[in-house]
């Protein structure tokens, strides 16, 4: 077996970023180089203040600390990080289609094609090229014909390593990994890579936690866990409505299932809708591929878990408007939170974006505070919806720093994001400041209803009538 000894990442994003650092942190004999084609990127990863890396997440600014020069590089030398390394991993975005064929559903693989293009254009010994990104079932395949027909003889065996990792726990979810998945050609040069990738991993997790699987599987396998995630979190939301309408608690309900073995505690919380850049994006691919072989009702049946989601987010902002008399026009309503969870500083399909999108649609005054979530990010979100011009986004929707001060005479606070400083703000301040009756929409279930009606709030509570 092929012992590795230089790996490169082409994608410093929230994927390559933390994975690579992680896999250097614990395999000092490997020389770990990632690479992006974003220069402020590349900058932003070398940057002395640890605190001014582009990703947030818990533990990773450590781990940089750790390693970083000595086996961990972060660099735009990309022809010659690929040209250097054993082992190649691809992790670069693949968005949803907005153009064209499957438009809106479909995977845009054009930069994964643009690497296998460039790895095949400059490699000069043989190479093991990792697929990290989640991609659509049958892409290695696809990228082992480019590698075929555009390399100089050189051999490339193409892995497939799905990446399970949640963003906000990243760190630990690399460390601790419930399993990790490798997926290979089922030759003696396959199962050679498949070995080699194995070793890496061994450094730190234990080799039955390790499944390697045929090429196929592993990429749909990740789709298939992504989905059934997502599935839980509809499910459940669909069961909010219900509650809210019962005297039934959903926090009773996740509880008293959660206790069955067979279901299992996780992905029971009820909440304003899942966001992130994997489950709606996975799901949407695992319809694409079930309707292009011509299997209406699989892929009706997944669907429906993003219906369900979507239905939730406009579900939560009908409630607002209806509870706030019918019209919400000229009315200051504050956001908690932009991220589309907690402990991350992304936005991606954040609900909040859908949330503040209907909220101005109807002319409130909306104003916005986020602990890790720039300001510039928040706009970028709302214009690339294209629901109206930048300059009114700016004009509807005002991005704050102190989230106390900007309660005074708001007729709403929405609370989007389960950020823990949201539990400890001095709420009978905020009540006090507010105009009255003051509401709360607790679209995160993060507070508790009994103080919030003693101090005197009108407060709903997603899955709670
Ligand atoms: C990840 C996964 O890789 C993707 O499959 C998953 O489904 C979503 O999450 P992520 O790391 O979150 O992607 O994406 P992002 O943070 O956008 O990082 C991708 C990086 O790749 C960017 O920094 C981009 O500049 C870089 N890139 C993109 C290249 O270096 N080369 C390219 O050709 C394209
Ligand atoms: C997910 C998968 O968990 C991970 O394995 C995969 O690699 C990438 O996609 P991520 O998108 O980072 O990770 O976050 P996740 O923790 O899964 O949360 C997704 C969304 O679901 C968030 O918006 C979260 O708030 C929401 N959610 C999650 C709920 O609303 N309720 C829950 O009980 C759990």
């Amino acid at each position: 077996m092929q012992k590795i000894t230089n790996i490169c990442c082409i994608g410093a994003g929230y994927v390559g970023g933390p994975t690579m650092s992680v896999i250097a942190n614990k395999c000092p004999h490997i020389q770990v180089t990632v690479v992006d084609i974003n220069q402020d990127r590349i900058d932003q990863w070398n940057t002395e203040d640890l605190d001014q890396l582009p990703i947030y997440e818990p533990g990773l600014k450590e781990i940089v600390a750790e390693s970083r020069g000595k086996n961990l590089f972060f660099s735009n030398e990309v022809d010659r990080a690929i040209d250097e390394a054993q082992m190649i991993f691809i992790s670069v975005n693949t968005p949803t289609k907005t153009y064209g064929k499957g438009k809106g559903q479909a995977a845009d693989l054009k930069f994964v094609e643009l690497c296998a293009r460039n790895i095949a254009k400059v490699s000069k010994t043989d190479k093991i090229v990792v697929e990290k990104s989640t991609l659509p079932v049958r892409t290695a395949q696809a990228i082992q014909n480019i590698l075929d027909n555009t390399g100089d003889g050189v051999h490339f065996e193409i892995l497939s390593n799905p990446e399970f990792l949640a963003e906000g726990t990243a760190i630990d979810d690399l460390i601790h990994a419930d399993r990790v998945l490798i997926g290979g050609n089922e030759t003696p040069t396959g199962q050679d890579a498949k070995d080699a990738l194995s070793a890496i991993y061994e450094n730190w997790l234990p080799k039955e936690r390790i499944l390697q699987t045929n090429i196929w599987s592993s990429e749909l396998s990740k789709l298939v866990a992504n989905a059934f995630l997502a599935q839980r979190v509809s499910s459940i939301n669909s069961i909010s409505a219900l509650c809210e309408k019962t005297d039934a608690n959903i926090q009773e309900i996740s509880r008293a299932i959660g206790f069955d073995s067979r279901i299992g505690p996780k992905f029971l919380n009820a909440s304003v809708g899942f966001g992130g850049s994997c489950f709606q994006k996975d799901i949407l691919n695992l319809v694409y591929i079930a309707r292009s072989f011509g299997l209406q009702e699989v892929a009706d049946y997944w669907e429906q878990v993003i219906i369900m989601n979507d239905y939730q987010k406009s579900r939560f902002v009908e409630h607002i408007i209806s509870t706030l008399y019918n019209t919400i026009s000229g009315k200051k309503i504050v956001i908690y939170g932009w991220a589309f969870k907690k402990d991350t500083n992304d936005t991606r399909e954040s609900a909040a974006i859908h949330v503040a999108n209907a909220l101005m649609e109807e002319h409130a005054e909306v104003i916005v505070y986020d602990p890790k979530v720039t300001e510039s990010r928040i706009y970028q979100d709302l214009d690339y919806l294209n629901t109206r011009s930048p300059e009114e986004n700016r004009r509807l929707l005002t991005v704050a720093k102190d989230p106390i001060a900007i309660t005074t005479d708001a007729h709403a606070i929405a609370i989007l994001t389960e950020w823990d400083e949201f539990k400890g703000y001095d709420w009978e301040k905020i009540y006090s400041q507010m105009l009255k009756p003051a509401f709360v929409f607790d679209g995160r279930r993060i507070l508790k209803t009994d103080e919030m009606k003693a101090i005197g709030f009108n407060y709903y509570k997603i899955g709670q009538s």
